[in-house]
C-alpha cells in the first residue's frame, strides 16, 4: 500500500478529486471504529486463516450462530455440482430466526420495523408485534389454501405489509416471489405463469412522488386469460384508499381475511436446502430467470455479512434504501435486519418528495446509525447541493454502505462529507442477486479505497481470470469469479437447470461466472469495471439487452432492434436502441421524433416504468456476425468513439 497518500481525514475540493481518480487515497478507518469492530482486525486474521484451512469448519461455525431444529449431516454437499447443496439434513426457517425465536428474548418489545408512508404518516411494529401479524396472516394464507412448497407472488411497494407478507410465506413453508412494482402487467405475469404461483399478494395502490399509483389494475391485467391453477387467488392489502374492482371468488380483502385469525400459528420445520424464494433477475436472454434460494445457506450468508460487514450492535437503527422487491431488500431490509435483531427501517416513497431532504429528515428523525444505498441515489442527492443534508442533524450516522453499481468518485466523496462527517466509512459492497450476500466488500476496520469495492469477505474466494480461466496479472482487467461454493448461492434457475450451468458454471469450467468484468491491484483491491455479458444496469437495476430487444420489436414499427448501454451521469448507464423499421411506419407516424417517442412509451407499456430508454436512433441495417446475430459490442464501440476490443468469451 502507498503509505504516502494514505489519511485519516476526507480530502477537500478539486484536488482529492484528482487524487482519487488515480486511487492514490486510502482512508483509514477511526481507531474508535476500529475498537468498537464486531470483526476486529486479529478476529479477522483468524477468521482467513481458519477459511483457508478449513473452509467447510468456517461455514458451519457461522450456521452456529442460528437456531436450528435439527443439525446437519454435511456442510457441502457438492455430489452434484454445481447444483450444491449445504447444511443437507439440517432443519430450519428462517422465520425461527427472524422472529419466532426473538419473542423469548430482549428483543420481544424492541422495535422491528420502522416505516414511513410517502405523505408522512408512519407505523412502528415491535418484535412482538410483527410476529403477531406474520402469525395472523400464516393462519390466513393455510386457511386460504397455500402450504409447503406452494409460490405466492408479492406484487407489492415498500409497506409493512410486504414484510408481513414474505415472513408469512416463508413461515408456512410456501416460497414466495417479490415482483418489484414498478413492472408492467406483461412482466408480472409472466413470472406468476413461470412460478406458478397459486396467489398474488398486492395493494389497491401506494404513494409515490405525491401521485397514487394503481397497483391493483395491474395485476387485473395481468391475470387476464392467466392458466388455471395461476392466482387462484389474490388478496389486497388497503394502502392508498384507491378505488378497486374485486373480482369474486378470486379477490379477498386483506384485512378481511386476517381479522379471523389467531396470532398464533406454528413455524413450518423445514429442509435445509427448501426452497425459501424465487426472485426473477433479467440475463443475457429475452425472458427473466428465477433464481432459486433457500432456507438454510441463505440465512447463514447473511446473518454473517450482516455483522461483519454492517458492525451490527443492539442499538443500531438500520436503513437500507432498497425496494424490498430486489435482492437487496430480501437480504438486508428484510432477513438479515430482522436475524439479528436490528431495527430496520422502511420509506414508500419517492426520495425527492416534498423536497431533496426527505431522507435526510428520515434519517435524522429515527436516528439511523447506518446507511445504505446506491450511488445513482446519491448522484440523484448531490445535484441539490450540500445544503439539503445540511438542515439535519445527521450526527447518528456511524457507517455507510453502497451497492448496485461501482461508485464514483465525485459520489463517494460526498456520501462520505456530507453524511459521513468524513469519518463514517463507506461499505462498497459487491454482490448480486446470484450471490445472495454480499461478497466482496470492505470490513469498517479495513483501509478504503474509493472506487474499489475491497477484498473479498473471509470464507469467500474470488479471482479476476481470463476466458482460460488463468488469473490475470494485478492491474489487468479480467472475468470475476468466484472459486468455491458460498451458502447463500444461487441454487439453480426455476425450470431452467440447464440454463443454470450455462449462465455461471460452463463458461469457465469449475468456477462461477459472475458476468462482470474486474481489476485487482497490487494490494489485492478490487475494481468493478461492469458487465461482461448482455445485462445493463441502470440505475442499480438490471435489465438485459436481449429483453428490452424483445420488448421493442413487438411493436408493429419495428423489424429489428439492439440495446447497448451508455454512459448517464445519473443512472451511470443508460439504455439507447439503434431500430432498424418497417417500410410501412410512415402510414400511422408523421414524423419519426413522434415515432420515438411511441417506442419509448412502448417499452414502458411492455415492461413497466423501469425500462428507460434513454435515446432511439434509426438504422437501415445493424452489424451483425456471419452467423446473423447482432453484434452490439460494435454499436458501442462507434457511439463511444472505442477502438473494438477483444472478443469476449461470451460471443461467436
Ligand atoms: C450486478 C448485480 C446485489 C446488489 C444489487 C444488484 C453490479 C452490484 C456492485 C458494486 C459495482 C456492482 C454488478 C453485479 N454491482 N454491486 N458494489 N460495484 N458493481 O443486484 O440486480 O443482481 O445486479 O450489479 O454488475 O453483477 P443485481
Amino acid at each position: 500500500m502507498k503509505k504516502s497518500a494514505s489519511q485519516d481525514v476526507a480530502p477537500d475540493a478539486s484536488g482529492a478529486l484528482d487524487a482519487l481518480s488515480h486511487e492514490e487515497r486510502v482512508f483509514r478507518p477511526l481507531p474508535k471504529v476500529v475498537l468498537g469492530a464486531n470483526l476486529s482486525p486479529r478476529g479477522l486474521e483468524a477468521a482467513q486463516d481458519q477459511a483457508a484451512r478449513d473452509y467447510l469448519k468456517f461455514w458451519e461455525e457461522a450456521a452456529c450462530e442460528l437456531d436450528w431444529y435439527g443439525r446437519w449431516d454435511t456442510v457441502l454437499d457438492d455430489s452434484q455440482a454445481p447444483f450444491y447443496k449445504w447444511f443437507t439434513g439440517g432443519k430450519c426457517n428462517i422465520v425461527y430466526n427472524a422472529l419466532d425465536r426473538h419473542i423469548a428474548s430482549p428483543n420481544k418489545n424492541k422495535l422491528a420495523l420502522i416505516w414511513e408512508g410517502e405523505p408522512g404518516d408512519s407505523r412502528k411494529f415491535t418484535y412482538y408485534e410483527l410476529y403477531r401479524e406474520v402469525n395472523r396472516f400464516a393462519n390466513a394464507l393455510r386457511s386460504l389454501g397455500v402450504g409447503k412448497g406452494d409460490r405466492v407472488v408479492i406484487y407489492m411497494p415498500p409497506v409493512p405489509e410486504t414484510v408481513v407478507a414474505m415472513l408469512a410465506t416463508a413461515k408456512i413453508g410456501a416460497a414466495h416471489s417479490l415482483v418489484f412494482a414498478g413492472f408492467s402487467a406483461k412482466s408480472l405475469r409472466n413470472r406468476i405463469h413461470d412460478a406458478k404461483a397459486k396467489m398474488v399478494v398486492t395493494v389497491d395502490g401506494f404513494y409515490r412522488n405525491g401521485r397514487v399509483v394503481n397497483v391493483k389494475s395491474v395485476v387485473d391485467e395481468a391475470l387476464i386469460g392467466i392458466r388455471g391453477g395461476c392466482a387462484e387467488t389474490v388478496v389486497v392489502v388497503h394502502r392508498a384508499g384507491v378505488d378497486i374492482e374485486l373480482t369474486e371468488p378470486r379477490d379477498v380483502r386483506y384485512e378481511d381475511v386476517v381479522r379471523q385469525e389467531r396470532s398464533d400459528a406454528s413455524t413450518e420445520v423445514m429442509d435445509a436446502e427448501d426452497t425459501l424464494f424465487l426472485l426473477y433477475s433479467s440475463g443475457t436472454t429475452g425472458k427473466p430467470k428465477g433464481m432459486v434460494h433457500t432456507h438454510g445457506g441463505y440465512m447463514v450468508g447473511i446473518n454473517r455479512t450482516f455483522r461483519w460487514v454492517f458492525d451490527i450492535k443492539p442499538t443500531d437503527i438500520f436503513y437500507c434504501t432498497a425496494d424490498p422487491g430486489w435482492i437487496t431488500g430480501h437480504s438486508y431490509v428484510v432477513y438479515a435486519p430482522l436475524i439479528a435483531g436490528t431495527t430496520t427501517v422502511m420509506y414508500e416513497g419517492h426520495p425527492l418528495y416534498p423536497q431533496a431532504d426527505r431522507l435526510w429528515d428520515i434519517i435524522a428523525r429515527y436516528g439511523v446509525t447506518i446507511f445504505y444505498t446506491a450511488p445513482t441515489l446519491i448522484r440523484m442527492l448531490m445535484r441539490f447541493g450540500p445544503q439539503y443534508p445540511k438542515r439535519h442533524d445527521l450526527s447518528t450516522v456511524r457507517l455507510l454502505g453502497s451497492v448496485g453499481e461501482p461508485i464514483n468518485p465525485e459520489a463517494w466523496l460526498w456520501l462520505h462529507k456530507h453524511i459521513g462527517r468524513s469519518e463514517c466509512p463507506i461499505m462498497d459492497t459487491w454482490w448480486q442477486t446470484e450471490t445472495g450476500m454480499c461478497m466482496i466488500s470492505p470490513l469498517p476496520i479495513s483501509p478504503i479505497k474509493p472506487g474499489s469495492v475491497g477484498k473479498p469477505l473471509p470464507g469467500v474466494e474470488a479471482a479476476v481470470v481470463d476466458k482460460n480461466g488463468q488469473p490475470v496479472p494485478p492491474g489487468m482487467g479480467g472475468f470475476l469469479v468466484i472459486k468455491k461454493p458460498w451458502p447463500a448461492m444461487v441454487r439453480n434457475l426455476y425450470n431452467s437447470p440447464e440454463g443454470f450451468r450455462e449462465t455461471y458454471w460452463d463458461k469457465i469450467p469449475g468456477v462461477y461466472f459472475a458476468g462482470d468484468m474486474a481489476r485487482k491491484d497490487e494490494d489485492g483491491f478490487y475494481f468493478i469495471q461492469g458487465r461482461a455479458d448482455d445485462v445493463l444496469v441502470i440505475a442499480g437495476h438490471r435489465l438485459g439487452n436481449a429483453e428490452l430487444e424483445a420488448a421493442l420489436e413487438t411493436h408493429k414499427a419495428v423489424n429489428e432492434a439492439a440495446i447497448i448501454g451508455v454512459p448517464d451521469p445519473i443512472k451511470g448507464e443508460a439504455a439507447k436502441a439503434f431500430v432498424v423499421l418497417n417500410d410501412n411506419w410512415r402510414q400511422e407516424f408523421e414524423n419519426e421524433d413522434e415515432l420515438v417517442k411511441e417506442l419509448i412509451k412502448h417499452i414502458r407499456r411492455e415492461l413497466g416504468p423501469i425500462a428507460v430508454i434513454k435515446a432511439v436512433e434509426f438504422r437501415d441495417k445493424l452489424p451483425k456476425t456471419r452467423s446473423g446475430k447482432i453484434m452490439r459490442r460494435v454499436l458501442k464501440a462507434e457511439e463511444l468513439g472505442q477502438e473494438l476490443g477483444d472478443i469476449s468469451v461470451l460471443e461467436d
